[in-house]
């Protein structure tokens, strides 16, 4: 079965009134050989935690043609297990709609598949509505709690410097917003961190977070047992960054970054590596533990937020 890791992360709002707990996880990247045993796992810890909401971070797939086969099935009876415990709501990244074209590491195509997204609808709370031909917008609205779910296409994730004028357009055009004001909770679910306010500053619909939850980094690939060592500078690096820096220039990688009134939470995945790889990777992926987040949101004051 292997190790397991669920990390509580603390953040405190004066917006909600009684404490709310958050499952978050991401990355689960089934293949069509993948062995199920981890995403049940993961399964019988939201069971144990009972959770007032999961939030999964997208890549649920590795490759768009699982959709169709028993593992494609197996998830989606997992996320309706899950939806029989809490709402759950689901997010895209970007392998869930990906095909393989070629043997070559690059050799992928992507798409977004409104077929897989309605079966997902079905058995989740998720309700997206849609925006020209992406599915993304408000999915949870409670007296509290608003919760919009974000589907950034692969060529909006920048992993070359000149996407990020594209996504900036791309999005102000949308106009993409939070309905409620202030006095709600918001809780923005996207796959990439690569919109962070170190990267993107003009984003409005980040400054309206008050979490952002995220994954796709796996960590920056490194093991949870080295990650306190490299962390020195508090930016949570890893191998490779979302916008493609390395190493100490490579933040938003793991963890909770708070910027300005944000938190920031980079899930570091359930599979670390894609399930399909093969000699050492495939090995590195059956050793390193299965990781989620445990977010709890407790009630502060708000005169005692301002003093902080
Ligand atoms: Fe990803």
């Amino acid at each position: 079965m292997g190790l397991y890791l669920s990390k509580k992360i603390k953040i405190y709002s004066p917006k909600i009134s009684s404490k709310l707990v958050i499952y978050h996880d991401s990355d689960w990247h089934v293949g069509v050989n993948s062995d199920m045993k981890r995403m049940y796992q993961v399964q019988e810890e939201v069971e144990r935690i009972q959770p007032d909401f999961r939030l999964i971070s997208g890549d649920i797939l590795d490759d768009a043609e699982v959709r169709n086969t028993k593992n494609g099935k197996e998830v989606l009876n997992l996320l309706k297990r899950s939806e029989e415990i809490c709402p759950t709501i689901v997010s895209m990244g970007n392998h869930d709609n990906a095909h393989k074209v070629g043997q070559g590491e690059l050799d992928w195509e992507y798409s977004f598949d409104p077929d897989w997204y309605r079966k997902i609808e079905e058995v989740t709370s998720s309700h997206l509505i849609k925006y020209n031909e992406i599915y993304e917008g408000n999915v949870w609205l409670d007296d509290q709690i608003e919760i919009v779910v974000m589907n950034p296409p692969y060529e909006h994730y920048f992993e070359k410097e000149e996407a990020k004028q594209d996504f900036l357009e791309y999005y102000q055009k949308k106009n993409l917003h939070f309905q409620t004001g202030k006095d709600h909770f918001h809780i923005l679910v996207l796959h990439t961190p690569a919109v962070a306010p170190e990267l993107v500053q003009d984003l409005p619909i980040l400054k309206e977070a008050d979490i952002v939850t995220s994954g796709h980094m796996h960590a920056g690939i490194v093991p949870p047992y080295v990650r306190p060592l490299m962390n020195v500078f508090k930016n949570h690096w890893g191998l490779r960054s979302p916008n493609n820096q390395l190493l100490w220039n490579a933040k938003y990688c793991w963890g909770k970054i708070s910027k300005d009134d944000t938190d920031f939470i980079v899930n570091p995945g359930v599979t670390k590596i894609g399930p399909e790889k093969t000699g050492v990777l495939q090995q590195l992926n059956k050793v390193l533990p299965n990781e989620s987040y445990c977010i709890e949101v407790h009630p502060e004051e708000k005169q005692k937020v301002l003093s902080r």
